[in-house]
């Protein structure tokens, strides 16, 4: 038995892992690969590292090992900053971490700050795909960053009209779509990410995300990160959390 995404991943890594070395040595610089900005520009494509991290099965006890050199930013449970520096961790799909990481790696989602603990001298394909389901498994602490609570309702109908299909009615994300929980993530971050995916600077967004949000003032997108701060993340509880 097999999902219609393993069936997918099976299918493109049958012609990835012909195309010989994937892991050339370089300096801990990240480069740089085309995103968003580019014309042609193909969202998630399925190749490399990216396939095969997410072929691999993850053993969680191996990735609370290799854990060990991101907890300097994200923190030991993976709570990430309450003032958004750093994300949250604890608590997303292991797909999702695995497109980020990977994209981080390949150059199309810029993080230069990152980069030199987390590229392929430091953390293995299989690393990755170990780390990532380890981290899925991990509770997120309850409290997280929330913004102001003062334009909830203004967030709420956004999020209805523009968000809900692909990040999920209580923020849980798609595990298969590659569609990040946001539900409790740290409100500074959300808000940084959601400007800069207006802004066209996060490079490896979805295309139909950046088209929806591309009108959104500064007060909509406070307003929308805030109410997705406070929604649950996951299905099983039932509503956001009130200011
Ligand atoms: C030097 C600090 C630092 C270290 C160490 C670090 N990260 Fe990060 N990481 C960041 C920052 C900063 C961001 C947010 C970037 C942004 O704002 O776009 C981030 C973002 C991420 C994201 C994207 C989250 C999302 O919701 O899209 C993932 C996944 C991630 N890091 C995984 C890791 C893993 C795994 C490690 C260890 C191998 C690690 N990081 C080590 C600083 C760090
Ligand atoms: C077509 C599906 C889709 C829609 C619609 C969509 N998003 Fe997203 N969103 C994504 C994906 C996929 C990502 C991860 C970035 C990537 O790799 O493309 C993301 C990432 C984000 C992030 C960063 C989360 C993180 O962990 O880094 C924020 C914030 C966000 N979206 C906000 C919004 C808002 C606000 C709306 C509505 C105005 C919206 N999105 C609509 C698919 C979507």
């Amino acid at each position: 038995m097999s999902t219609p995404l393993q069936r997918m991943l099976g299918a493109a890594l049958a012609g990835t892992l012909g195309a010989g070395s994937l892991l050339a040595a370089e300096e801990p610089r990240q480069p740089w690969s085309p995103g968003i900005e580019t014309s042609g520009y193909e969202w998630n494509q399925m190749r490399g590292e990216k396939l095969i991290a997410l072929s691999q099965q993850g053993d969680p006890l191996r990735g609370e090992i290799a854990y060990e050199v991101c907890k300097g930013c994200h923190e030991a449970d993976a709570r990430g900053e309450i003032d958004g520096s750093y994300p949250r961790l604890a608590g997303q799909h292991a797909t999702v971490l695995i497109k980020q990481l990977t994209d981080v790696r390949a150059g199309v989602r810029d993080n230069q700050k990152m980069y030199p603990y987390a590229n392929e001298h430091v953390i293995t394909p299989q690393e990755i795909a170990d780390i990532a389901i380890y981290l899925q498994g991990l509770q997120a602490p309850a409290e997280n960053g929330l913004g102001s609570g003062e334009r909830l309702q203004r967030g709420d109908d956004l999020y209805g009209d523009h968000c809900k299909e692909c990040h999920g009615r209580h923020g849980e994300g798609d595990a298969d779509g590659f569609y990040p929980r946001v539900g409790r993530q740290h409100y500074a971050y959300l808000l940084r990410e959601a400007r800069m995916i207006r802004d066209g600077e996060r490079r490896n967004a979805h295309p139909e995300m950046v088209d929806v949000i591309d009108s959104y003032s500064e007060d909509d997108l406070a307003a929308v990160a805030d109410y997705m701060s406070r929604l649950p993340g996951a299905r099983t509880e039932a509503s956001a959390k009130s200011p």
